[in-house]
């Protein structure tokens, strides 16, 4: 398939996620032809000399020291926000404004009111807006959603998320925007806006949660000075969905040799899944109707052609690996660019980001919390 639409894009922030989009816009056409193509064409960042060396790596031609410049640029159709989180509602509004059509990372903000403004900012316009949960784009965790939504697995009845990295442990870490409140947000929202997706996708709405957090490093250095750290090293939360699920998550920043290890496991009345990303080609499945000298879970490959979020990829047996959630999340935007049907849209950013701030604020008030309660609190706009 021949691109028969250009959409020119300009990607604000350089770091991890900066690269990391800009790649995928060049092998999305490669994986997944489209008659619809994204090409980076500029990129902004505060430090001119990073921000040139980036851009050059990613064979963007234009670069800009200021995230307003590229917003208000004609020759831009879609947004693309690769910065700390506490940046995004501001830079969503600005985009919104100029008629740009948004992808945005996630979480879409580090608080619901935040992420509220986000939303009412990209309906008030009618530009497209997607927020980058990409781990929904993982064959396995797709076939997962696909098998629960199909009913393969009975009434579900339990839902188990943890996602485990070390990227804290060293307290010799210094001070960034990772550790202040307003910018970084919190493990919650960082770690655990991935799993509530996954789980709110899967499962439907949040109702109420109970969550305790713990900082363990609670000082760190900002250039030659102690600074106070402002987020949770680890939270743990219970969760009561709305269909009566039961529902456990714990995140840490703060678990040695874990690095980014998350697993969902969903048990219904007839079966269990279970995703590792430790094997992320890989499901575990298990049911009642199975054979009973097979008793136990059993190594799913979800690399099959007639699964879901395969299209494109290697033949069965060479796997595929992160880059494959920002490729397919690409190539899914291009695909549904024309029927102005991007998802999930900011509306899931804003529904995960309130029962982040549901979690946040049990810990704070040592109590149970309504999502319901947040999202009251805060004017619809
Ligand atoms: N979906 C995923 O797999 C995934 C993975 C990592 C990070 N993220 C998300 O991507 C976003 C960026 O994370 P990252 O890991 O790329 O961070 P990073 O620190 O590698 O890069 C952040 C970028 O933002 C810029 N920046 C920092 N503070 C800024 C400010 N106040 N104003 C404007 N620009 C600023 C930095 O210069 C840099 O270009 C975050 O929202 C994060 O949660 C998503």
């Amino acid at each position: 398939v021949a691109a028969t639409k250009e959409l020119r894009v300009g990607i604000v922030g350089y770091g991890m996620m900066g690269r990391a989009h800009a790649y995928a816009y060049r092998a999305a056409p490669i994986i997944r032809p489209s008659s619809v193509a994204f090409i980076p064409v500029v990129m902004s960042g505060r430090n001119a000399d990073a921000v040139a060396q980036v851009a050059a790596d990613c064979d963007i031609d234009t670069w800009v020291t200021d995230w307003r410049a590229l917003v208000e640029r004609d020759d831009i159709d879609v947004v693309d926000i690769c910065t700390p989180p506490g940046t995004h509602a501001a830079i969503i509004e600005a985009a919104a404004e100029a008629g740009k059509d948004i992808f945005c990372e996630k979480p879409l903000a580090t608080s619901y009111a935040d992420a509220r403004r986000a939303l009412v900012a990209v309906e008030k316009t009618g530009v497209r807006h997607a927020i980058g949960f990409n781990y929904r784009r993982l064959p396995a965790v797709s076939l997962m959603a696909e098998m629960i939504a199909n009913d393969e697995l009975g009434d579900i009845h339990l839902w188990r998320g943890t996602w485990l990295s070390d990227e804290f442990v060293d307290p010799d870490i210094g001070f960034d925007w990772r550790f202040e409140s307003s910018m970084g947000g919190s493990t919650i929202g960082d770690l655990g806006s991935h799993l509530i997706d996954l789980a709110t996708w899967m499962l439907g709405p949040v109702q109420d949660v109970s969550a305790i957090s713990s900082t363990f490093v609670r000082s760190r250095n900002d250039e030659g000075r102690p600074r106070d750290v402002e987020v949770d090293d680890a939270s743990s939360a219970l969760l009561r969905f709305s269909s009566g699920v039961q529902g456990t998550m714990e995140v840490a920043r703060a678990a040695p040799r874990r690095p980014c290890d998350f697993t969902v496991e969903v048990n219904g009345s007839k079966g269990t899944v279970m995703f590792s990303y430790a094997q992320l080609n890989e499901l575990w499945v298990g049911s009642t109707d199975d054979d009973a000298r097979l008793y136990g879970l059993r190594r799913v490959r979800a690399e099959h052609p007639s699964q879901p979020e395969t299209k494109g990829w290697w033949p069965i047996g060479q796997g595929v690996g992160y880059d494959a959630s920002l490729i397919n999340q690409v190539a899914d935007l291009a695909a549904t660019w024309s029927e102005h049907a991007w998802s999930p849209n900011f509306s899931v950013g804003a529904n995960v980001a309130a029962v982040c701030s549901a979690m946040e604020r049990s810990v704070v008030d040592r109590r149970w919390v309504s999502v319901g309660e947040i999202e009251g609190a805060s004017p619809k706009g």
